[in-house]
């Protein structure tokens, strides 16, 4: 890595203060020679090619439907900015969803600019994919493209093109996106303009940039807006966005399927892999590694850090250091998704022998998890409460522990899946599904009575991931359940009159798991 401040090479060698010390290892000239030399005989641009994106009249429609939650209001949707990962060093960018999502850009585009939905009257705004006019026209504030006779050409490490690019032009982003794109200097003024106590109301997307919450913060200020009221009302701007995303459109439900298919594949890749996991020292590295190594080939990265869990570490839910030994004998539960460039993401749990054949006791404990989740596919269907999918992944779960004799004395199925009962839930403390989409767990910003009290309509896409997980310190079950820990997890589309299971080409059934493990292995 290169390091990224200007410092005089000519000024006196003196030991920097602390603040300094950022400055303390750049060697770039800052002559007068030196600027107007690096500053000149550049060719010229080459034309980029930019074509109009496949999402342009999705977005439209995406927009038009907030803009009808929110006539009179400007709208403001920031992409974030870059964040700083240490020093001087940023994370790779990824935009806030629900900037992606309105504007269709993804991958890395773009720190700091921002979505503006400006208020004009009743439907002379953008057109709503049905030709008709919204209540609003959106235009999107970027940083273009710097001049080759600017200092940021060559000096600015966050933005300058020598550092990390060219951007694109405003005619560039314009044409991506079909929305009219302008320069980020223009933004202030442009979110104040009418502002009042009795004038335009100007809400903003909060979680995605604290500079412009505090800008549109301020800009009340000055036009004398009460801020508790508008506090509130960019909750529900949040929320709006959120809930928008509940039911996928046509193009959504494309860029699903996709990261579902690269996902399947980096799954495919890591069962060869399972060998040289088990004789490697950090085996459940190889694993994430080979899993990642595809994410970032064929999509834009992973959606969230792989889970890469063998043995007991496979009951910690979330474990992400992956750093444990692969032993045979054991089960490895793998919990990844590849996120496409769009960024939407898949999100799929299997869980593996690592020998590629399950123990009787590990394949009773696999069985009773399949149960439970094709019980919750059996529900999952237009008109069923969100909820109840959990609660039929719940009474096999149930069922299951009361047969081998797991609850505590006296309890019952029945009673453990009353609300005072809930013993079950030793084993399985996580829900059996969220949404899915651009965020992992996406829609998370919905109102509960849409979401978790939501009914399930065609188009709505989440996962079904039930499991069982025996510590192996858990004195509650018999020593031979201990250290077990398994997940199915499959991602989900409600159609018309059911569901589909989008990852159903990735083997489910123990004994199409080993089938499909031995094919692999050749
Ligand atoms: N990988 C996180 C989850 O399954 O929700
Ligand atoms: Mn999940
Ligand atoms: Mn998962």
């Amino acid at each position: 890595m290169t390091d990224t401040t200007p410092v005089d090479e000519t000024a006196p060698d003196t030991t920097p203060s602390t603040e300094d010390r950022g400055s303390n290892r750049s060697q770039r000239p800052v002559s007068e020679a030196f600027k107007s030399f690096i500053t000149s005989q550049w060719g010229e641009r080459p034309d980029l090619g930019v074509e109009p994106g496949e999402a342009v009249p999705f977005t439209a429609e995406r927009r038009a439907k907030l803009s009808a939650r929110f006539p009179g209001a400007r709208l403001v949707v920031p992409a974030g900015p870059l964040k700083v990962r240490s020093n001087d060093t940023d994370y790779r960018f990824r935009p806030h969803s629900a900037f992606a999502h309105l504007t269709g850009l993804g991958t890395d585009h773009e720190p700091d600019a921002v979505l503006v939905l400006h208020p004009v009257a009743d439907g002379e705004g953008d057109p709503d994919g049905s030709g008709n006019g919204t209540h609003h026209h959106a235009v999107l504030y970027v940083r273009p493209l710097a001049a080759r006779d600017t200092e940021e050409f060559y000096a600015d490490s966050r933005y300058g093109e020598f550092w990390v690019g060219a951007r694109p032009s405003l005619d560039d982003v314009t044409t991506l996106t079909g929305i009219e794109a302008r320069h980020v200097d223009e933004l202030r003024d442009a979110l104040a303009k009418d502002v009042g106590a009795d004038g335009v109301r100007v809400l903003v997307v909060t979680g995605s940039d604290e500079g412009i919450e505090a800008l549109v913060e301020a800009i009340r200020e000055e036009a004398g807006v009460a801020q508790e009221a508008e506090a509130a009302a960019d909750e529900q701007l949040v929320e709006a966005t959120s809930e928008l995303r509940l039911v996928k459109d046509a193009l959504e439900l494309e860029h699903l399927r996709e990261a579902v298919a690269r996902t399947i594949e980096g799954f495919e890749q890591v069962v060869p892999a399972l060998p040289k996991a088990v004789a490697h020292r950090r085996g459940e590295r190889v694993i994430e590694t080979t899993f990642d190594a595809h994410a970032r080939l064929e999509g834009n990265t992973v959606g969230y850090e792989t889970i890469a869990a063998a043995g007991e570490h496979a009951t910690t839910l979330h474990w992400i250091t992956n750093d444990g030994v692969v032993r045979s004998g054991e089960l490895v539960l793998l919990d990844a998704g590849v996120e496409v460039d769009s960024l939407y993401t898949a999100d799929i749990t299997r869980t593996l022998p690592v020998d590629g054949e399950f123990t009787d006791v590990q394949r009773r404990i696999y069985t009773a998890v399949l149960d439970a989740a094709d019980a919750a596919f059996a529900v999952a269907k237009p008109g069923t409460k969100f909820r109840d999918i959990h609660a039929a992944a719940m009474e096999v779960i149930a069922a299951r522990l009361e047969e081998w004799g797991l609850l505590p004395d006296g309890v019952t199925a029945e009673v453990a899946l009353s609300p005072e009962g809930q013993q079950h839930r030793r084993w399985m403390v996580h829900g059996t599904s969220h949404h899915l989409g651009l965020d992992v767990h996406d829609c998370a910003q919905a109102r509960r009575e849409l979401y978790l009290d939501g009914v399930l309509e065609p188009g709505m896409v989440f996962t079904i991931e039930p499991g069982l997980y025996f510590k192996a310190d858990d004195l509650a079950v018999p020593e031979e359940y201990r250290g077990i820990g398994v997940r199915i997890e499959d991602d989900v589309l409600v159609t018309a009159d059911g569901n589909e299971n989008l990852s159903a080409a990735l083997p489910r059934r123990p004994e199409d798991v080993e089938a499909w493990m031995a094919r692999l292995r050749g």
